[in-house]
């Protein structure tokens, strides 16, 4: 897929499909103007009768507009304001659109004078937008466009088409399937991307994950026939002596729920509970490729959970990279067995602060929606932080309060603590208290993706499976690091 920027003006751009954007206050403003314009008041007339909505992310295809050099011309609603989130919502749904056939080319002439925030988000929702889910159907659903203008900043639209590539690597590998998605393969495709985008990159394997003592993430992976991994990403942009930000990413390719067995229909989707680790990987290749002013690691635990002959019991004690002692007490609270060494071993590597994505809990799913990630911190300005990246991008966050308290829940009478807290209400606070003991006081973000990672429905502006949501945040988070 290419993105280039326009070269002739609105009226004159011969793609096969020409996409202009409808705000709702100013129909009428802009590139949809000159075609209104051009068509002897066409498209005003149309909006006037209703048959082209303003409406967010409302496509309406109008034929053989004359004065216009595109074969058709698509009217997108861009609702009543154009910002970051409105931009990607509606390139995307325009593009969803579009891509439901084979075309060759498209323009977007979305809006006159768009700030380089709006039009970077428009390119990414563009290509998210025409990227689906269909990866092993015969007759696809959807038909990337191999050629797409775009009229705005040329920098911002070659931003706009990293991070639209970097999400969709991120959704491809959710998307996969767990039979071809494991540990192992994982592990060889970020070394893949680790060399096509000049990304240090170790890979730990068995052997070296118990030499470096990480018997939390190894208990979980015993269940099953897969060998775990522990991938490290590093990219130096900044400062030698700058330490690094570490984004770390729960990257359990299946999870069963292990001994403590999932009922059919919750484990169905969970081939996406590798969505942490995968959102690192999409965002370190944006953050290497936009050649961002800072240092950061990015760290992933691969792990299968599942219920094998080796597989770790209920009643089982580990104990952790940090030397503290676990009672497993749920073996489907795996994700926090595998951040726990992870996050010791970012600690390690001198992270000055730390982000963690993990698909987590039910619990947080329960209380934010499917829409919602959950934020916990155990440092109030770096919350800030996040989710002001978070809003600049129109990802949506919320934070939840880490009371001491809830701390007391994870207490055990056997070991240091217990991977459960006592029943199921809270239970997105008392995992991020359980995480909250491995980060010796570091700030720290936690942030809990189990509703947004993975849709069961599509959306007007995305397919149904892996979102790739977050990795826009994290890119932005590591922005604002680096210019600090
Ligand atoms: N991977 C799940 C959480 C999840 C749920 C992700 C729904 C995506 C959608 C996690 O490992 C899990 O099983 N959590 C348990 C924790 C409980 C046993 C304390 C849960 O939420 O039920
Ligand atoms: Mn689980
Ligand atoms: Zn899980």
């Amino acid at each position: 897929m290419q993105v280039v920027i326009a070269s002739s003006p609105v009226l004159k751009e011969a793609a096969e499909a020409l996409v202009v954007g409808v705000v709702a206050d100013e129909p009428l403003a802009g590139p949809a103007a000159e075609v209104d314009r051009a068509s002897g008041g066409l498209l005003g007339r149309l909006i006037q009768r209703g048959e082209v909505s303003t409406k967010l992310g409302d496509v309406a295809p109008l034929w053989e507009v004359p004065g216009v050099a595109a074969q058709t011309v698509f009217a997108v609603g861009l609702g009543n304001k154009v910002h970051a989130q409105a931009a990607f919502r509606a390139a995307a749904a325009a593009a969803r659109f579009l891509a439901a056939r084979k075309r060759e080319s498209a323009a977007f002439f979305l809006g006159k004078s768009w700030s380089e925030a709006c039009t970077e988000s428009g390119v990414a929702g563009a290509l998210v937008g025409s990227q689906g889910q269909d990866l092993y159907r015969a007759e696809k659903n959807r038909h990337p466009i191999p050629h797409m203008i775009w009229s705005g900043d040329s920098a911002a639209i070659g931003r706009g088409q990293v991070l639209g590539e970097a999400i969709n690597l991120t959704r491809r590998l959710v998307n996969e399937p767990p039979h071809s998605m494991y540990p192992v393969s994982f592990a060889e495709l970020a070394t893949e991307v680790a060399h096509a985008c000049d990304l240090e990159i170790e890979v730990w394997d068995e052997a070296r994950l118990e030499q470096e003592r990480c018997g939390s993430l190894l208990a979980v992976a015993r269940g099953s026939a897969q060998p775990p991994r522990l991938v490290m990403l590093r990219y130096h942009g900044g400062p030698d002596n700058q330490p690094p930000l570490a984004l770390v990413g729960k990257g359990v390719t299946f999870d069963s729920g292990g001994l403590s067995l999932k009922p059919s229909d919750s484990m169905a989707t969970m081939k996406c509970d590798m969505a942490g680790a995968a959102t690192v990987l999409g965002a370190m290749q944006a953050i290497a490729q936009l050649r961002l002013p800072l240092n950061a690691i990015g760290l992933m635990g691969l792990v299968e959970n599942m219920p094998g002959g080796r597989a770790m019991k209920l009643g089982d004690v580990l104990t952790a990279r940090s030397g503290k002692t676990i009672e497993v007490l749920n073996t489907d609270a795996e994700g926090r067995l595998v951040l726990a060494d992870l996050l010791d071993v970012a600690v390690e590597q001198g992270a000055a602060r730390i982000v963690d994505l993990a698909t987590l809990t039910g619990a947080c799913v329960v209380a934010l929606g499917l829409d919602v990630a959950g934020l916990m911190s155990n440092d109030s300005s770096w919350c800030q932080a996040v989710s002001t990246a978070a809003a600049a991008c129109g990802e949506d966050v919320w934070q939840l309060p880490m009371f001491e308290d809830y701390g007391k829940q994870i207490r055990s009478e056997v070991a240091d603590i217990k991977n459960v807290g006592e029943g199921r209400w809270g239970g997105a606070i008392t995992a991020a208290k359980f995480l909250e003991e491995f980060v010796q006081g570091k700030p720290w973000v936690h942030m809990d993706i189990a509703g947004p990672a993975f849709l069961e429905k599509p959306k007007p502006w995305q397919d149904a499976g892996a979102s790739g949501a977050y990795v826009r945040t994290l890119v932005e988070v590591a922005r604002n690091f680096g210019s600090r």
